[in-house]
């Protein structure tokens, strides 16, 4: 049997999931990647949640039919805590991994007992993140910030506009809680755009906190849901470079900055020649 490598497929309304796909990348650098961006979606944050699983189940029917990917990684929490029992419902055999909230391993690891979680308003007003609230951190107090423009502050500096610290401190600013002489010294990122600013986060913080990122655990998951998956399971033929392409929603050509950025994290923004030209 000829060995074949995964074909991978990392989902995000814009540039967040490569947060994700980064990390998968490092797992299983065998695989062929495909990232597909709804920038003519973005942002997902405010869409109501009727209109929000329509056009994630269009945009999917699109990409699984022109890609025919093993997996699919839904690397926005805005879409996973709301769409994915819509997808495994529409594509049974197809795997898909969604990232959801970090509560979890943010209230292990607090020692004050206060942690906040820093998300689109979308996914701080869904259930299921309520859900996560009440099952892994009912004796922590939890502070629920819904971000209207740190998502677009990300894809902002993405693109490679100035971004100034004024605006990204005003939005982490009610992460910060200080009672009755404790401090939240937890901040769940629940958008995977967030990662791509948490160095700027670190150093406008009013006090250190962990910034808690699911996207190693993600990856993780990814790799094992492939290993029970034997036709995708096996790494590329030798002779074979893996390919990792990104496809953006809107159509349009990347600036110049961002195709740098994407060139960064090894993707190409059209399907590469076949090797030798043929
Ligand atoms: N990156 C997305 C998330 O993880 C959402 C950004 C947006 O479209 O508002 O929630």
């Amino acid at each position: 049997m000829t060995a074949r490598p995964p074909h991978i497929a990392v989902f995000d309304s814009g540039l967040g999931g490569l947060t994700v796909f980064r990390e998968i990348a490092k797992i299983r650098p065998d695989a062929n990647y495909i990232y597909c961006a709804d920038d003519a979606g973005f942002p997902y944050g405010s869409w109501s949640e009727r209109e929000l699983i329509n056009r994630v189940l269009g945009v999917m029917e699109s990409l699984i039919e022109r890609e025919a990917p093993d997996l699919i990684a839904i690397a926005c929490n805005t879409a996973s805590t709301l769409v994915l029992p819509h997808l495994r419902a529409r594509w049974p055999g197809l795997p898909f991994v969604g990232v959801v909230p970090a509560i979890k391993p943010a209230a292990q690891m607090s020692n004050s007992r206060m942690i906040s979680v820093l998300a689109t308003p979308g996914t701080v007003a869904r259930d299921y993140t309520q859900r996560l609230i009440n099952e892994f951190a009912g004796d922590c107090d939890v502070t629920l910030v819904g971000s209207n423009r740190l998502a677009q502050l990300a894809e902002f500096a993405m693109h490679g506009e100035e971004v100034e610290d004024e605006a990204i401190a005003r939005e982490i600013a009610p992460c910060f809680v200080e009672k009755k002489g404790a401090r939240t010294d937890a901040v769940v990122l629940a958008c995977t755009h967030y990662p791509l600013l948490v160095e700027r986060f670190k150093h406008l913080a009013p006090w250190p906190v962990t910034w808690v990122d699911p996207a190693p655990a993600i990856a993780r998951r990814v790799d094992d849901v492939l290993g029970q998956n034997p036709g995708a399971a096996a790494g590329s033929p030798l002779n074979e470079r893996p390919s990792r392409r990104a496809l953006f929603t809107s159509n349009e050509a990347p600036t110049p900055a961002l195709a740098l950025v994407l060139a960064g994290y090894g993707l190409t923004t059209r399907a590469p020649e076949p090797i030798g030209g043929a």
